[in-house]
């Protein structure tokens, strides 16, 4: 039996990732933190913090994630997404812990066109992509037994995602428009979790690409949305990134290959089409 330390522990994933490692057969005894707890913008306080409790583990999933509201407050997204996975570095340093970061599709451009590996250099096209890709340069600086696991279009039970952003906008409009020129996959935190359990249980090390498996636009996930919850009479037209005009550009193609989890680990996610349907039968879900 081990501590493990999750840091950024109330959000979307960070429930999840608590309560499938809390109920996991290993007797982990997990400490969950989030920004009430400790604020991993601030150095020595982080290190002292995450010291004090001695982790063998410790899982960084606390980031400002607001993707469009990174472009215009980019000191402050790298004060969190990078500077703030260097202090938590420096901290698990102390304890000789392995480190877990949680990256993104976003490092990305998007402009391969086939699923990007492992090893694809990154090239990221918003401030927040940059920012998560400074984080996985400090974690591979600083720390030797350190694992990235970047990851895609996250939906899941505790807080808004596009899954519950379409089902409030469905109560007020009877047409969506939605962009039609993103690829990727869709991903459930549940899924998600399982998968972070188990690279952690196997102990590897290095970059991971994990997301549920096939590909959709944002258009072809919203459509799926409404056919698996039975809405009708609302239309769906399906629109380009330009016409959306949002302030981050975002990669068009961002597919991430899972190859060499599959081959490492024999893991393999299941279609993102299922887990929606999951997910939207699921009693603890937030609509
Ligand atoms: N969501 C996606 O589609 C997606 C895709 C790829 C990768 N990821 C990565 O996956 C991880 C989890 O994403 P998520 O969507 O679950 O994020 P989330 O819901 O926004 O949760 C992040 C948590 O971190 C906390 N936090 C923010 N600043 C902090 C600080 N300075 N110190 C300590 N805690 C702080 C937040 O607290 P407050 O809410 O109080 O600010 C929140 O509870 C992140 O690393 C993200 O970059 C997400």
């Amino acid at each position: 039996m081990g501590r493990i330390l999750v840091i950024g522990a109330k959000g979307m994933l960070g429930r999840d990732l608590v309560e499938v490692l809390r109920t996991s057969s290993r007797n982990d005894e997990v400490v969950a933190w989030d920004l009430g707890d400790l604020d991993i913008r601030e150095e020595q306080s982080t290190i002292a913090k995450i010291e004090s409790i001695y982790p063998e583990i410790v899982i960084n999933v606390a980031a400002f994630t607001h993707v469009d509201e990174c472009e215009s407050n980019e000191e402050k997204v790298f004060t969190i997404n990078a500077e703030g996975m260097r202090h938590v570095a420096l901290g698990a340093l102390r304890c000789h812990a392995k480190v877990v970061y949680l990256s993104t599709d976003y490092v990305f451009d998007g402009r391969k066109k086939e699923p990007y590996l492992e090893s694809d250099p990154p090239n990221p096209l918003n401030v927040y992509g940059r920012s998560k890709w400074k984080g996985e340069q400090y974690v591979q600086e600083l720390v030797e037994n350190s694992l990235i696991i970047r990851t895609q279009w996250l939906y899941g039970s505790y807080g808004n995602n596009f899954v519950t952003s379409i089902l409030r906008q469905v109560r007020e409009k009877r047409v969506l428009s939605i962009v039609n020129d993103q690829i990727g996959s869709p991903t459930y935190t549940k899924d998600l979790s399982k998968a972070i359990f188990v690279l952690i249980q196997l102990d590897v090390k290095g970059i991971f690409h994990v997301a549920n498996r096939d590909l959709c636009t944002w258009y072809q996930f919203g459509q799926a949305i409404l056919k698996l919850t039975g809405i009708v009479g609302v239309k769906i037209i399906p629109i380009s990134s330009k016409e959306l005009g949002r302030p981050a550009p975002r990669p068009s193609y961002s597919a991430l290959s899972t190859q060499k989890l599959k081959r490492e680990t024999g893991m393999m996610l299941r279609p993102w089409s299922e887990a929606l349907k999951d997910y939207l039968q699921s009693k603890d879900r937030p609509f």
